[in-house]
């Protein structure tokens, strides 16, 4: 057995880092924030140097903790952010379009006509939130040099100087064909990228160079994107059993197998990952806000902060007939409905902050609701438990709001951070060639289980006041 490594989940509002030890777990962490630029028209952006800077923070505060050396490293990332930068020097060209921004909505508008062939190649859905409508755009309307790329390659370029994304990674953009795993001409063509220097596909366990950013010359043997290294994390393996992170924005996932799988539920079938050459598959569905729309209720005053969330919500016994759909950046899977905006109806002149806030535990926990429903539909039988992890799970009222409407037991991981764990247990696969994943993944031990405390009578008249105010947001004029 050998020593700790580091794992670094490089994040939407931030990296954290964990330094963690075969035997005793995780012993040294560090993070730094990042902080994107929320623009009209539905554009988030964020300075590229900040990532970096953020990387080399946190994981440098990570190992100074531990005290111990470690024996490779792992990073973990956002998925479908882009950006362009310079191969020969590696400075950024543009900022960094990130995961949520809607600025390519028209240009997806513009190739619908291709959306059930890009479907059918790809597993996804045309939609913005993927990389390739923004690297379309960026080709467009900001510059002809130099190569863009999702946010992974960029910074394992200026940490090891390779040019390469892991398969799952590659899986976000929407150029990747989900059977042979290797880029699509036919998507690349669509989206006019087709002369495109692309990155080199590789295994999550690949080792792709070695850096000096944290201090010791250390090897880099883990990549992934982030919501699947925590379904790897969680140890989500048998079916029945699936994920949801709650990070800034909430993503439930559910492992499939060796075989690609499109969902004929509007979820997005895609790679898990890709081990030592084999490929795994799973279905996704995102909430595209959920710290997002804690944060959006905290800059108007109605919490301090996500820790508000139990003690504002407690003022109260229940929504007080507010309904809240938090689709502050649109509606992802079921509907794909980017270009809706949120709501909330049945305001009156006594509503509280409290009534705000329990209202928006019931909408986010209503979308993973439909996320689960939709899982269960593909896969052919209902799920049995959902796991989950990311820093709200420390709110009991969203976890006890989860567990009502869905009417499972939810089961809380004793470790919020399980994207850099499962980024962990990949950079451990890479550096220790032999080992088997099964003896990588911790087991699962959740810290907490809420169990449902209502009747499916009331989840269901609850969920029934949510989809009555999507209804209405889907017929409205868009
Ligand atoms: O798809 C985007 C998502 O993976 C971002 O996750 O943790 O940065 O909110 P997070």
């Amino acid at each position: 057995m050998t020593g700790p490594v580091l794992a670094v989940d490089q994040g939407t509002s931030g990296t954290k880092a964990l330094v963690i030890c075969p035997r005793r777990g995780v012993i040294g962490s560090g993070s730094a924030p990042v902080r994107p630029r929320y623009l009209p028209g539905g554009r988030v952006e964020v300075d590229p140097r900040e990532l970096l800077t953020s990387v080399v923070t946190a994981g440098r505060q990570a190992l100074a903790g531990a005290g111990e050396p470690v024996v490779a490293v792992g990073l973990a990332n956002q998925g479908e952010t882009v950006l362009a930068w310079d191969p020969a020097t590696g400075e950024p060209l543009t900022d960094a379009i990130v995961w949520q921004d809607r600025r390519a909505e028209p240009l997806c508008a513009e190739l619908e006509p291709h959306a059930k062939a890009l479907r059918d190649r790809t597993g996804l859905p045309l939609d913005p939130y993927f990389a390739a409508p923004k690297m379309a755009w960026i080709r467009r309307h900001l510059t002809a040099d130099g190569v863009v790329t999702t946010s992974d390659v960029w910074l394992v370029h200026r940490l090891t100087g390779a040019f390469v994304t892991d398969a799952a990674t590659a899986g976000r953009t929407q150029l990747l064909d989900l059977d042979t795993v290797a880029w699509s001409d036919e998507a690349l063509a669509v989206f006019g990228l087709a002369d495109e220097r692309l990155p080199e596909v590789v295994d999550a366990d690949t080792l792709t160079g070695t850096t000096s950013a944290f201090g010791p010359e250390l090897p880099l043997t883990g990549l992934l994107v982030d919501q699947q290294a925590a379904l790897l994390a969680q140890s989500v393996t048998e079916p029945g059993v699936a994920k949801c992170t709650y990070g800034t924005g909430a993503f439930l996932l559910a492992q499939t197998g060796p075989l690609p799988r499109r969902s004929g539920s509007g979820l997005v079938g895609c790679v898990a990952w890709r081990l030592a050459g084999r490929t795994s598959y799973c279905l996704d569905g995102q909430v595209y806000t959920a710290a997002s729309a804690v944060r959006w209720l905290t800059d108007l005053g109605v919490l301090s902060g996500a820790e508000d969330i139990d003690p504002v919500g407690a003022s109260v016994p229940d929504a007080g007939g507010v309904t809240f759909v938090p689709a502050l950046a649109g509606l992802a899977a079921p509907w794909w409905r980017g270009d809706l905006r949120g709501s909330v109806t049945g305001l009156g002149l006594d509503t509280t902050a409290g009534h705000l806030v329990r209202a928006l535990c019931d909408g986010i926990a209503a979308q993973v609701v439909e996320l689960a429903d939709a899982a269960a539909a593909d896969l052919g039988a209902p799920l049995s438990a959902l796991r989950v992890d990311g820093g709200l799970t420390r709110s009991a009222l969203l976890m006890q709001t989860q567990a009502d409407l869905l009417q499972i037991p939810v089961e809380v991981s004793a470790l919020p951070d399980a994207t850099a764990l499962g980024v962990g247990v990949v950079a451990r696969l890479g550096h220790d060639s032999g080992l088997a994943l099964g003896e990588a993944v911790p087991p699962w031990r959740p810290s907490a289980v809420y169990e449902p405390r209502i009747g499916p009578e009331r989840a269901a008249e609850r969920l029934g006041r949510f989809r009555a105010a999507v209804s209405a947001l889907l017929d409205g004029p868009a």
